[in-house]
């Protein structure tokens, strides 16, 4: 719990009774930083939680404004029809005045669940690296505003549990969160999943569909793995982007539609623009907001508190033992390990380890095989990392080449280096 927000026009009295309170308050350890009153709904971004005062001026506009981002309780003087009203339009309790320490502490920690605070995670993402806390608060950053989103990282960091948590906490959550994965789908197929067809629009449209674009208006959608989209296919999508409007195919009238566009990508965009294989202007389109996911082997720091929520999540798959917790040596081996696959391998980890146990602590032997060789057995790959930079440059000269038709002048200009320069480099590499 960190800082509560009192929404009330009676600041005076409310002011007072708070703080009366608020020794009684630290008292409790609720570890509250701070109370702040305010007459308006001010950033509610700023709060875990607020009291809403229902005996002031426009308190249904307030409730819901604040009940967007935050949980709402509502107090007042006893009034049932006010109660149920406030209930219904997204409070998530309603106390009697006068407010007491007893009912407030009571209420609080019934709701600290719901509070995102910030310690170890932010909803579902957990972690707690200074890198995660900045994505936490970009991801609040995005709830909030309309922007569209990228969100780039390798495999299993999380970047579907980012964009589905920045659908959930903006003001497009009561509306669809559509999913679009676009890897390795050919552009016949997507542009039909996307725009919907009308019946005859071919052979085999004997109905008329919904695309996805259609069907998430006034939601969001999650364009997945956008860099493996044709450079073709990405001119549709910057369409919709400019024009707000989708037309089925065979169909006649385009149709407007409101959306906010979430992507995510494990590859380098900027690189693909450099290659020449993703559009410039789409990527400033989708990328105002940037959200990037460091690998999990850059903040091992994290890996404390994602064991004990992946034990958590799983521990129910185990209906003869509650496994609750890890031992320090298979701590010491999950805390050295490279992790090729990020978050979701470790999820995997934890699963598996669940299941091998025969305690209710995970043991080294319960963790898969290749991790159980003690740090100096460890496999470290030595890193050749001269016949690596060699590999990527040939394959980056040769893309270069057959797109420029083997025009060395045209591929040192999709290289962003001189002629002389890559010459040199067609020698070196013979
Ligand atoms: N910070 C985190 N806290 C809790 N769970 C996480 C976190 N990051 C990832 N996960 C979990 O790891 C798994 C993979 O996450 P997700 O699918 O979001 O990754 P991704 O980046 O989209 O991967 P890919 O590029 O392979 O699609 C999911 O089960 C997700 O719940
Ligand atoms: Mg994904």
């Amino acid at each position: 719990m960190r800082n509560i927000l009192v929404v009330t026009d009676e600041s005076r009295e409310v002011a007072d009774l708070f703080q009366s309170l608020k020794s009684a308050i630290n008292r409790l350890k609720l570890k509250q930083r701070n109370i702040s009153i305010s007459t308006d709904s001010v950033n509610p971004l700023k709060y875990d939680i607020a009291l809403l005062d229902l005996d002031s001026r426009a308190w249904q506009k307030k409730l819901l404004e604040l009940r967007r981002y935050i949980p709402v309780i509502a107090f007042a003087k006893p009034d049932v029809k006010k109660a149920v009203e406030a209930i219904k339009l997204g409070a998530s309790d309603f106390l009697e005045k006068p407010l007491s320490i007893e009912v407030l502490n009571e209420i609080i920690n019934k709701h600290k669940k719901k509070i995102l605070t910030h310690d170890y995670g932010f909803d579902e993402t957990m972690g707690t690296s200074p890198s995660m806390q900045a994505v936490y608060g970009l991801i609040k950053k995005a709830a909030a505003s309309e922007s569209h989103v990228l969100i780039t990282g390798e495999s299993g960091t999380g970047k579907e549990l980012v964009a589905r948590s920045i659908h959930k906490w903006s003001p497009r959550h009561d509306n669809s969160f559509g999913v679009i994965n676009c890897s390795a789908i050919p552009d016949t197929l997507l542009e039909s999943e996307l725009f919907g067809f009308e019946r005859g629009a071919f052979t085999g449209a004997n109905y008329t569909k919904k695309g996805l674009l259609e069907f998430s208006d006034g939601g969001t959608v999650f364009f997945d793995e956008i860099g493996d989209v044709s450079p073709l296919f990405q001119v549709k999508i910057l369409r919709v982007l400019q024009e707000g409007e989708v037309m089925r195919i065979g169909g006649s009238k385009p149709m407007r539609v409101d959306l906010r566009i979430i992507s995510a990508s494990h590859r380098d965009l900027v690189d693909s623009i450099r290659k020449g294989l993703f559009r410039e202007d789409l990527f400033y389109r989708l990328n105002v907001i940037n959200i990037h996911l460091p690998p999990l082997r850059e903040r091992l720091e994290d890996i404390q508190v994602l064991v004990q929520h992946f034990l958590e999540k799983h521990s129910s798959k185990r209906k003869d033992l509650l496994v609750k917790g890890v031992s320090d040596e298979a701590m010491n081996i999950l805390m050295h390990y490279a992790y090729p696959g990020n978050v979701r391998e470790l999820e995997n980890i934890i699963e598996h380890a669940i299941s091998f146990a025969g305690s209710q602590q995970v043991l080294p032997a319960d963790l898969p095989a290749h991790m159980q060789q003690t740090p100096s057995q460890k496999v470290t790959p030595t890193p050749k990392l001269r016949e690596t930079l060699l590999s990527v440059e040939k394959e980056l000269i040769w893309d270069a080449l057959q797109k420029s038709g083997g025009n060395i002048t045209k591929a040192a200009l999709l290289l962003g280096v001189h002629r002389q320069q890559l010459q040199r480099k067609l020698k070196e590499l013979k």
